[in-house]
């Protein structure tokens, strides 16, 4: 093996404690040691294991053209404690291949693209095992039993397998198990016959398989869960109940699911995270969050939500992240955050909200992300920006911006913040005619006009040149205050302004002149 890839490695794998050269000369052919213990065989010619490494204690073996690991394999070296296999050729695991390894602690087997199966009794004398992983192999499933001795085991991985079926109460003997990790296989089911027995657990990775029921007791015996990740999967239907034993939960993800429905009490009072990100949910009604007071992070993108109740969040008072991007929002209910005073991240990019109501966030004063890009908006209301005490990174691009003088607020704000507006230079004018397609902050602010018709109402003005002469004429109620202000700019800057107004006592209707 090349030097510089051997220090590349020994970056890469932290085996590299001494001087790197300080050991060669007591290590096998064709392997890097470290240290005296700790040694690393890279190299595809490689057939078979490397002899004599009788002091190694650690021992990694990777793109070898290493195809069996026979019975004889290990006799030499039962000072092993730490033995990884990485992407190798193993076609063939010998059930008496480890049994000269009794005080192992650590099997990694991955990356065998012809490994089929390992035989039960495999790991039979491994009692001290702690870690296992059996990753990227091709296993369709695994046989009963051949868990059974690992009473130590604190880690199982056999993710990115084959796997369809696992026999059940396959885990019923790892009572020490933390975490399982059965990530990108093709299980369909996951039952409570299967989580047998593995009473010490606390993550369980079933992200990106097949599984597309659950049934009500699937989690009933493993109550010590903290962390249940089911991404990725054809999930539809939460059954009632599923969760319940599960008093510990603080992150459970169901991103990429066909959810549609979720209901009050699905989930556990102790959720810190709910990741429901990318599922069908058209609608929250029922309360689905109430009573989650611990939870501080709720992700609900990439749904098909139209509108909120205006309790949905109620109670959350511990949140600090919320995500409702893509979805079809077309409006928020004034006091939906109320409660939230600790929010800091709150993401509404790409829905079709077409306003927003002043007060929307007047608790949120430590909002420190707030994105609105990729909406419908037309302006932002008065007032609206004005609770925040943090500084905040916001987004407002993407919205028809209607630049007359409705947006003078929104732009003012900018002109004070604009280190906070991300893109600012792609917050573009939709209207008025005059300004379509310019960036917001290359307009001049006099220039946010709001056209004679629509203002002040309800009077009706209209506007046409004689000659030199500019004629207003607006038809106003009786007792109207109208005022008529005209403001001349000349070249130099130099301003007049003119001022009229009707002020006679008498009320009737009338049309003035200018
Ligand atoms: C095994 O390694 C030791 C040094 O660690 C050496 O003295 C001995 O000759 C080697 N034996 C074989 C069979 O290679
Ligand atoms: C397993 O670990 C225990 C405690 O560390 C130790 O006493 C025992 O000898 C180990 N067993 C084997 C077979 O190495
Ligand atoms: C499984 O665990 C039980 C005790 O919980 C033990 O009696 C049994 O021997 C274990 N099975 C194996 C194969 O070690
Ligand atoms: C579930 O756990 C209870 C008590 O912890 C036990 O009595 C029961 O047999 C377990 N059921 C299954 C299917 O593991
Ligand atoms: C789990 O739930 C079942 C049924 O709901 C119950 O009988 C059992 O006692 C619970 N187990 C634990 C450990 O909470
Ligand atoms: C959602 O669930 C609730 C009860 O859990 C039910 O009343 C409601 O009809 C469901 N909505 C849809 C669209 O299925
Ligand atoms: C908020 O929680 C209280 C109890 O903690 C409960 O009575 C109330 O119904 C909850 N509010 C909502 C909107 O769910
Ligand atoms: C956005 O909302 C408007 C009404 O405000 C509606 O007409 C339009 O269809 C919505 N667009 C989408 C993509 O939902
Ligand atoms: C506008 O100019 C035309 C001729 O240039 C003149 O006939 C007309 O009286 C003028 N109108 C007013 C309102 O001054
Ligand atoms: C104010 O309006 C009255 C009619 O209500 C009209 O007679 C009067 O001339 C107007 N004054 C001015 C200054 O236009
Ligand atoms: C003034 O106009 C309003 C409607 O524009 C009408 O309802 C009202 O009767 C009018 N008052 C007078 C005194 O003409």
């Amino acid at each position: 093996m090349d030097r510089n890839i051997g220090i590349t490695l020994c970056l890469m794998l932290k085996l590299c404690y001494q001087d790197h050269t300080m050991s060669e000369t007591h290590c096998p052919a064709r392997c890097h040691c470290f240290t005296p213990t700790r040694a690393i065989c890279s190299e595809e010619r490689m057939l078979t294991m490397p002899r004599n490494i009788s002091q190694v204690r650690e021992l990694v073996v990777m793109t070898t053209g290493l195809s069996y690991l026979d019975t004889n394999t290990f006799q030499e070296n039962p000072r092993l404690a730490k033995l990884v296999f990485l992407n190798n050729l193993l076609r063939e695991v010998s059930v008496r291949a480890f049994d000269p390894l009794p005080g192992l602690e650590e099997l990694e087997i991955s990356g065998n693209s012809w490994l089929e199966r390992l035989y039960p009794g495999t790991f039979r004398k491994q009692v001290n095992l702690t870690r296992l992983l059996l990753n990227f192999n091709r296993f369709q499933t695994v046989t009963p039993g051949i868990f059974d001795s690992l009473q130590n085991l604190e880690t199982l991985q056999l993710k990115g397998n084959l796997i369809s079926h696992l026999p059940g109460l396959l885990f019923q003997n790892l009572t020490s198990l933390r975490s399982l990790d059965l990530s990108q296989n093709a299980l369909t089911r996951v039952d409570r016959e299967l989580l047998t027995g593995l009473t010490q657990l606390e993550t369980l990775i079933l992200g990106y398989n097949q599984i597309t029921g659950l049934s009500p007791d699937s989690f009933h015996n493993v109550s010590q869960m903290r962390e249940l990740y089911l991404d990725g999967n054809k999930i539809s239907d939460l059954p009632h109940g599923i969760f319940s034993n599960l008093t510990k939960l603080e992150v459970l993800s169901l991103r990429g699911n066909l959810i549609t429905n979720v209901s009050h009490r699905t989930f556990p009072f102790s959720l810190k995270e709910l990741n429901l990100n990318n599922n069908k949910l058209s609608e929250l009604s029922f309360n689905p969050f109430t009573s989650l007071t611990a939870l501080t992070q709720l992700y609900l993108s990439s749904n098909r939500l139209h509108e909120l109740p205006v309790d949905l969040l109620r109670n959350l008072t511990a949140l600090q992240v919320v995500d409702l991007s893509d979805n079809q929002l077309t409006s928020l209910p004034e006091e939906i955050f109320m409660e939230l005073s600790d929010i800091k991240v709150v993401h509404l990019h790409n829905n079709n909200l077409s306003s927003i109501k002043p007060r929307l966030f007047e608790h949120q004063v430590l909002l420190e992300q707030l994105y609105l890009s990729q909406n419908n908006l037309q302006n932002l209301p008065l007032g609206l920006l004005d609770y925040f005490l943090s500084e905040n990174m916001i987004r407002l691009h993407g919205n028809p911006w209607n630049c007359d003088c409705n947006i003078q607020y929104m732009y003012d704000w900018m002109g004070e913040n604009h280190r906070y507006v991300e893109d600012l230079s792609k917050m573009l004018c939709a209207g008025p005619v005059p300004l379509r397609g310019q960036s917001l902050a290359s307009v001049h602010r006099d220039q946010l006009v709001c056209p004679m018709q629509r203002s002040p109402q309800p009077s009706h003005c209209t506007l046409h040149t004689d000659n030199d002469t500019l004629i207003i004429k607006c038809k106003v109620d009786k007792c109207s205050p109208l005022k008529l202000k005209v403001q001349l700019y000349e070249d130099d800057g130099r301003t007049a302004e003119y001022i009229f107004k009707n002020e006679t006592s008498q009320c009737s209707n009338s049309t003035i002149t200018v």
